[in-house]
């Protein structure tokens, strides 16, 4: 296949998968001792989810009425990996102190399951789900809870260790960081700017210290894990590229939600213009949190890096602050109005390799688009704007390996299921497979054949 060829295959090895997330898709919020996380606590609060769904129930992931039937749907589709969360409470209901068994071995029995199907485990420590106990403490805006985080890594990781090959310690840290604490709009629903970088920094922290840990202990147990953080990315474009205001706009937001977390994983320091305006913004801009020797922690090496990427963004100040500021997309977008760019993809995956990781593994773990899908009468459910998306992103992804040379080693869809899509409850569907939630029955989309065939095909059409 040339270069620049609309389609055509992948590398061989080439790693496919689906991604979920335990709060999203598990339900059964308070089963087996399993004490109430930050969202539990954030659901209940007026006004915070649309129509007021929680994910008491969501997909009822890993029940025994759905287990096998989930199992074997990942096995049909033929996808190389999954990537699910542990959710710490149920591991440790308070966030510190003995194990709970009957949680560890929910996780244990979905490992064995996965492995069973030939689907190889990639696990995910923290996506979002604090303990509500260690959030009464103060949560990621106290160092203590990099140390707590530290050891319930430990407990899963020695349980685990031996059957999960792919560990993923934090998830998206921009994202919890900045719309959890300083917009509110996600658990714990805290606005206090000071806390982006403070929560951020801790987030990185016990990235790195659990990174290093766990590697340790795998090394002594002749485990093979690969350890990776997933961060999300987004190309960050001025409205108006002729303006410099927009332009410095779009940098400034480039450098706290990209450049942030890509010099300290990968550098070992924050961007200089970032912490020019830390500085300036005293108390408010957190740096009081960065100790001696944090950043070396950091930039403890992983064994890939995993990439989210959904949309790119485009950027002009706003009010008398010049605040930086999204504005309405101008072109293609989803059902939920999200900007649509594949060609954002390629242009993320060579600027992370070209500025930061080079010859480092890189994957794509998390790419996908919700539609509005209803099944219909004869039991179909069509979503051709979703096959169109996915499409477009790995035709982009492959001409980033093919043209350019990128060691882009995966490709992973959101979602496997129609899941609890945070501050939007359920109305946005993400799945390959639709879910009908009164139900729970599960009716794969137009979208999981396609991916089935370009999976057994290696390649994109
Ligand atoms: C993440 C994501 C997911 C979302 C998905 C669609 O952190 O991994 O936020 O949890 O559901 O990105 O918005």
């Amino acid at each position: 296949m040339a270069i620049g060829a609309r389609g055509g295959s992948f590398p061989p090895g080439f790693l496919w998968g689906v991604a979920g997330s335990g709060y999203q898709i598990e339900g059964a919020w308070d089963a087996d001792g399993k004490g109430p996380s930050i969202w539990d606590a954030f659901v209940r609060r007026e006004g915070a989810v649309l129509h007021g769904d929680t994910g008491d129930r969501a997909c009822d992931a890993l029940a025994p009425t759905h287990q096998a039937g989930d199992l074997a749907l990942l096995a049909r589709l033929g996808v190389g990996a999954s990537i699910f969360s542990v959710q710490w409470p149920r591991v440790q209901p308070t966030g510190r102190g003995r194990a709970v068994p009957r949680g560890l071995d929910r996780y244990r029995r979905h490992v064995d399951g996965l492995l069973a199907a030939g689907v190889r485990p990639a696990l995910t420590l923290h996506h979002w789900e604090l303990p509500q106990a260690l959030q009464e403490r103060g949560g990621w805006a106290d160092r203590d809870t990099v140390h707590r985080f530290v050891e319930y890594a430990s407990i899963v990781h020695a349980a685990l260790g031996d059957r999960v090959p792919i560990w993923i310690p934090q998830n998206e840290p921009e994202t919890f960081a900045r719309v959890g604490h300083v917009d509110g709009k996600h658990a714990p629903g805290l606005r206090e700017p000071r806390l982006g970088l403070v929560v951020a920094h801790h987030l990185l922290l016990a990235n790195g210290l659990a990174t290093a840990s766990m590697r340790e202990r795998a090394a002594a147990s002749s485990w093979q894990n690969a350890f990776g953080p997933v961060i999300n990315l987004s190309p960050f474009r001025p409205a108006n590229p002729r303006s410099a205001a927009d332009r410095a706009a779009a940098a400034r937001l480039d450098g706290e939600r990209n450049r942030f977390f890509l010099d300290a994983l990968f550098h070992g320091r924050y961007p200089a213009d970032v912490l020019r305006r830390k500085r300036a913004a005293g108390r408010d801009g957190g740096l009081d949190a960065v100790r001696d020797g944090d950043l070396a922690a950091i930039a403890t090496r992983p064994d890939f890096l995993g990439i989210n990427y959904y949309r790119s963004e485009r950027v002009a100040p706003e009010g008398c602050a010049r605040t930086p500021t999204l504005q309405k997309p101008e072109g293609e977008t989803t059902a939920a109005g999200w900007p649509v760019d594949p060609a954002g993809l390629r242009e993320t995956l060579v600027r992370v390799r070209d500025g930061w990781t080079g010859e480092l593994p890189l994957v794509v773990t998390e790419n996908g688009t919700s539609c509005r899908d209803t099944v219909d009468p004869e039991g179909r459910c069509k979503d051709p704007e979703r096959i169109d998306f996915l499409r477009r992103h790995l035709r982009e992804a492959r001409r980033a390996i093919v043209a350019d040379g990128v060691p882009l080693r995966g490709y992973v869809v959101w979602s496997l299921l129609d899941n609890f899509e945070w501050e939007s409850g359920y109305r946005e569907r993400f799945g390959l497979v639709h879910v009908d939630y009164p139900t729970g029955r599960r009716t794969p989309k137009d979208s999981f054949d396609w991916y089935r065939a370009r999976i057994a095909a290696n390649a994109v059409d």
